[in-house]
């Protein structure tokens, strides 16, 4: 950033639309009604620091202008903060991308056109922010040898009126044999419940048709206009980073959630966070290097899966129930010994902050700062793999009323309130990569999600993308586009998450009624999961008759095997060890909330209660 610099602006008070000055005042209100309805105590829970709900989530944000100006208006703008990460905050509403959308008209983006990501961010001073520091020290050098795809970048030329395209091999929409689809989806008018989507009034058909977007085929429908986004476009080639139309609304989502505290910050579309990981490690790790990435002592199983054939090494940091330990991880990078390791200080993490992937493990807004903080302290670069987070529920209680079920209605403001804070939101250097992901809160089969990075290295994902599978299917991104954007809108959906966490919460608790009830007291003990679909089970394998004789592995294994044999499915804790080579030091099982009925739940936990009793001579 330029010396010259003459303008120092003080990030303190800054959108000063009615809507966002009210902001303040309301969030007393709502955080007061979150704390009546449990919410607060959730965070309170989870994070130990964290006074209240509405507190954790930046508020205000406004310019102070001291400029001394002595130079010409356009010279660089320098911007300083008086203390960081506080006074990057901001927060945009709803209201706040209506009224952009309104100013920028009609989005225009035909087939295979290049989306322009800062010209979806709302917040108005965004270019003010300090921009993100550069990771070409970490790149490995399969990304760095990256060179843009040139029939992509053809593509640019696509807009130009009158241009006739001999250059690229996009088929003309003409042969394509699909004229329109429809899917019938629920709109949040009343329910979101299936019932409610067959309903008259609380479903609708939507359609996409292969024409809707040219001007021709607009002009005779109604006077609406054309629409932004029809199949011609969605189902030729496009962009690897996706079509600007999804990508408009995942950005626009992605600032009202997260507010990343710095300027270029960048999305892309992924085809599910599977594959993104795949990619990120392949971008940050080099085998020649020996490069190692870090993640919790448990971890998701496929991403160990992922790092072990590209022939990353993996170390799993010690972990409690709110996940990963600061100090933990603190100490093994302070003490690192190069000579020692055979291998360099580690510089990339991998973790997943809510309901973690096995062991259910929320972190608490404390423990993702200090996590963070410690990745900064180090250099260390974060993947924040977030499947789960819309999935954050209020604490478990074992009496709470049979009939409290029917959540009361809760306004968009309110759950975006209630959510922990993203690694993103504090990520002042620019050094997180956050992957969300359709599958778990829409549908798993769409293969489609989105990541949140600086624009570096946004652009070497791409890059890589356009090397294997493209992005996401056009199919997809039809069908999303139908129901996130002209269905629901960004209102809708935070609706339909406060919806699907509320079912997600249900399976939690007659799960976890089912284990109050159902398994061995003093010998299996949990702590209930605040996020997710995942339940994590310790074994106590000090009380096992055998124990001093026969190995963690060979309880865990007798006890798997009379699972089955008893007809329940477990999954092993030892599957997702992120050091299988290390000694067990604790008995661990893995049940989710996600899939079977409540009766089959339960019945489910009796069995497993059963061959724990069976394996303990109880
Ligand atoms: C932690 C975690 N990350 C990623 C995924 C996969 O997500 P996707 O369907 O987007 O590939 C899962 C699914 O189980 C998961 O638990
Ligand atoms: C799909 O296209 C056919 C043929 O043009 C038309 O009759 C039908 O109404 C369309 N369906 C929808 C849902 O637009």
């Amino acid at each position: 950033m330029s010396h010259r610099a003459v303008t120092t602006l003080l990030f303190r008070r800054c959108l000063s639309t009615p809507a966002t000055a009210l902001l303040t005042s309301s969030s007393a209100r709502t955080s007061r009604k979150l704390s009546q309805r449990g919410f607060a105590s959730l965070q309170q829970k989870s994070s130990g620091s964290w006074q209240t709900a509405a507190a954790g989530r930046p508020r205000c944000f406004s310019v102070t202008s001291t400029s001394r100006s002595s130079s010409s208006a356009a010279a660089a703008t320098e911007v300083q903060y008086e203390s960081e990460p506080a006074d990057r905050q901001y927060s945009i509403t709803i209201g706040d991308i209506e009224a952009r959308r309104k100013r920028d008209g009609r989005l225009v983006a035909g087939t295979a056109a290049m989306a322009d990501i800062d010209s979806f961010k709302t917040f108005p001073a965004w270019r003010q922010l300090p921009k993100a520091r550069r990771w070409d020290h970490i790149l490995s050098k399969e990304s760095a040898a990256r060179e843009p795809c040139v029939l992509k970048q053809a593509a640019r030329h696509l807009k130009k009126p009158g241009l006739i395209s001999l250059g690229g091999g996009l088929p003309s929409p003409e042969h394509f044999p699909i004229l329109n689809m429809s899917m019938r989806v629920p709109t949040g008018q009343t329910e979101f419940t299936e019932a409610a989507a067959a309903s008259e009034d609380g479903g609708a058909t939507v359609s996409m048709g292969k024409y809707d977007a040219s001007q021709a085929l607009g002009a005779t429908s109604g006077g609406s206009g054309p629409a932004e986004y029809d199949l011609s476009i969605a189902l030729n080639y496009g962009q690897s980073k996706g079509s600007a139309q999804m990508l408009r609304w995942v950005t626009e989502h992605t600032e009202l959630v997260c507010h990343p505290p710095y300027s270029d910050w960048s999305t892309c579309l992924t085809v599910g966070s599977t594959g993104a990981l795949e990619q990120a490690l392949r971008i940050f790790c080099d085998r020649e290097r020996g490069d190692t990435m870090l993640t919790e002592t448990y971890s998701f199983s496929t991403a160990l899966e992922t790092a072990a054939p590209l022939g990353i090494k993996v170390l799993g940091v010690e972990m409690d129930d709110q996940g990963m330990l600061p100090e933990s991880l603190d100490d093994l990078l302070s003490g690192w010994d190069v000579k020692a390791r055979g291998s360099p200080k580690p510089h990339l993490l991998y973790t997943v902050p809510s309901g973690q992937n096995p062991t259910g493990a929320t972190q608490g807004a404390a423990r993702r700062k200090a996590i963070y903080d410690v990745c900064s302290l180090h250099d260390v670069y974060i993947l924040e793999d977030e499947p789960y987070y819309f999935i954050q529920m209020p604490p478990y209680q074992r009496d709470r009323p049979a009939t409290s079920t029917p959540a009361p209605a809760q306004t968009s403001d309110e759950f975006l309130q209630s959510l922990i804070p993203t690694f993103v939101s504090f990520d002042v250097d620019g050094r997180v990569m956050r992957m969300d992901s359709f599958s778990k809160v829409l549908v798993p089969g769409s293969r489609m999600g989105w990541l949140t990075a600086s624009e570096q290295i946004i652009e070497r994902f791409v890059r890589h993308a356009e090397a294997c599978n493209q992005g996401p299917s056009g199919f997809s991104q039809a069908a999303l586009y139908e129901i996130v954007e002209k269905t629901w809108g960004h209102e809708g959906y935070l609706k339909w998450l406060a919806h699907i966490r509320e079912s997600y919460t249900q399976r939690r608790n007659i799960l976890l009624d089912a284990c109050e009830d159902h398994l061995p007291a003093g010998i299996v003990s949990w702590t209930p999961p605040a996020a997710g679909m995942f339940h994590w089970m310790k074994v106590d394998h000090t009380k096992h008759p055998d124990h001093g004789k026969r190995s963690i592995l060979e309880l865990e294994e007798e006890i798997f095997d009379l699972c089955i044999e008893k007809g329940v499915l477990v999954a092993r804790g030892s599957w997702f060890a992120a050091q299988p080579d290390q000694p067990q030091t604790g008995m661990y099982f893995r049940a989710t909330f996600a899939a079977a009925s409540a009766s089959a739940m339960t019945e489910a936990i009796c069995r497993f209660g059963e061959a724990v009793r069976e394996s303990y001579r109880l």
